[in-house]
């Protein structure tokens, strides 16, 4: 499986190691510019499409997503591939290895800190550090998972717009969606480019995910937490209390932001990420 990788400009090599960004449900890993552009001196950035998602394909090979579990499968119909996170866990993994990252400072916003939950629990050796934004160790509730499933039916009846039309008001601050277009529209694009099959399975491999709250105090890399002031589906309450419950943790709070703090914010992000980095 190969998957399309947005880099970091090529500075003097990698010097002080690499730093590998996932990005959240629905986007790509071009959610990740504006960090790419900002890495300090010395590191170097690969943010993937995720599998199914931006300019990696879904399917490599038959038999490579799993159908589901029971639960899988009230999101996902029979027919309907499962993206789940094990699975995009492995993919990372596996570039990591092919890129000589390893080990990694993971980045992962939301969906993409569910993975990186998934890459520690299964690959270990592979992680140096991370960077664990706007995202939560639980899994799903029953009421999340019935709203996976309402989520599912209507992008299989009305494609990625119905999507971005029930997300954008949730996962983006007011102050964004009033002032800020370019980032509004960047967010919205990058949930139409997604392919329905993919924001299914996804949905559907997000709803059996495993709880990754009672592995918090075994985790014994340093970690920082980031969270968007105005983030209202994983609230600066929910991101502390995962931080609160990490041996190695520290909280960063982004003001003006939302969920996707690392778009809406990027100067407050990218100052936390380097304050980090350089504590590495
Ligand atoms: C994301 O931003 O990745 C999603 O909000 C995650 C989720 O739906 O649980």
């Amino acid at each position: 499986m190969s998957l399309h990788v947005h880099r970091s400009v090529p500075g003097p090599g990698a010097a002080l190691g690499s730093v590998v960004f996932l990005h959240g449900f629905p986007f790509n890993g071009s959610m990740w510019q504006p960090q790419l552009e900002a890495l300090p001196a010395g590191w170097r950035g690969l943010a993937p499409d995720l599998r199914g998602f931006g300019g990696s394909a879904l399917h490599a090979a038959a038999g490579e997503v799993s159908s589901g579990s029971r639960i899988g499968s009230r999101v996902a119909l029979p027919h309907e591939p499962v993206l789940t996170m094990h699975r995009l866990a492995d993919d990372v993994a596996a570039l990591i290895e092919e890129e000589g990252a390893s080990p990694a400072v993971v980045c992962g916003l939301s969906m993409g800190g569910y993975i990186a939950f998934a890459l520690y629990r299964r690959h270990p050796s592979l992680v140096r550090a991370l960077v664990l934004a706007d995202t939560r160790p639980e899994a799903d509730t029953d009421e999340g998972r019935e709203n996976r499933i309402r989520m599912a039916q209507s992008a299989r009846e009305s494609g990625a717009a119905a999507i971005a039309r029930a997300m954008l008001p949730s996962i983006l601050a007011e102050r964004t969606i009033a002032d800020d277009a370019e980032t509004t529209d960047r967010v919205r694009s990058m949930i139409l480019a997604t392919p329905t099959e993919t924001i299914i399975a996804a949905l559907a491999g997000m709803a059996t995910r495993v709880d990754a709250s009672e592995s918090l105090a075994t985790m014994d890399v340093p970690v920082l937490a980031v969270v968007g002031e105005e983030d209202r589906l994983t609230p600066p309450h929910v991101v502390r209390a995962m931080a609160d419950r990490l041996p190695r943790a520290r909280l960063e709070v982004i003001s003006d932001a939302g969920h996707v703090s690392n778009l809406e914010n990027p100067a407050a992000f990218n100052a936390a990420l380097a304050g980090f980095l350089a504590e590495l």
